[in-house]
């Protein structure tokens, strides 16, 4: 009888801890930029990097963008985030983010290719 009780237990056990295993939250998919974006996240440090931290809640001259693809979405009613992304780098005057003033340099159209405005618009896509 006694060892019944201790099969009966094993068996518990290992339902309870088979159970557990299945119940593990998996770690979430590292972030492993495309291409594209890693040439961005380049861009981004030489030319933005100064003004902008990808740090939440971190303001050096201009807002954090560390949640901007995902901030992009709603700047302006009726435009898409990549849209929106394209004017804040090209025409900053454009529209200003509540709080802050019109310190943005409007030369980047000139100071930086249409690759490298397409790779920096790509990482900042990845921010959410
Ligand atoms: C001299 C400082 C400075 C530099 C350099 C700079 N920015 Fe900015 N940026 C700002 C300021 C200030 C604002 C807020 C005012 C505004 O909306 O234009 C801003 C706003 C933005 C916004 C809008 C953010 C939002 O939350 O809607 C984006 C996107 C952005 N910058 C991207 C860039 C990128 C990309 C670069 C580099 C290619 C860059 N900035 C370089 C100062 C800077």
């Amino acid at each position: 009888m006694r060892y019944w009780i201790v099969v009966l237990f094993c068996v518990l056990l290992l339902v309870a801890c088979s159970g557990n295993a299945d119940s593990t939250p998996t770690a979430p998919p590292s972030v492993t930029l495309s291409p594209e974006a890693a040439r961005g996240k380049t861009v981004f440090s030489q030319n933005c990097g100064s003004c902008h931290s990808t740090i939440p809640e971190t303001v050096i001259v201009g807002p954090s963008l560390a949640d901007i693809a995902t901030n992009a979405e709603t700047r302006k009613p009726g435009q898409d985030g990549r849209a929106y992304l394209y004017t804040a780098i090209l025409q900053p005057g454009d529209f200003l983010v509540e709080g802050y003033d019109n310190l943005m340099p409007a030369t980047f159209g000139k100071q930086l290719t249409g690759e490298d405005l397409d790779a920096v618009v790509a990482y900042l896509l990845t921010l959410e």
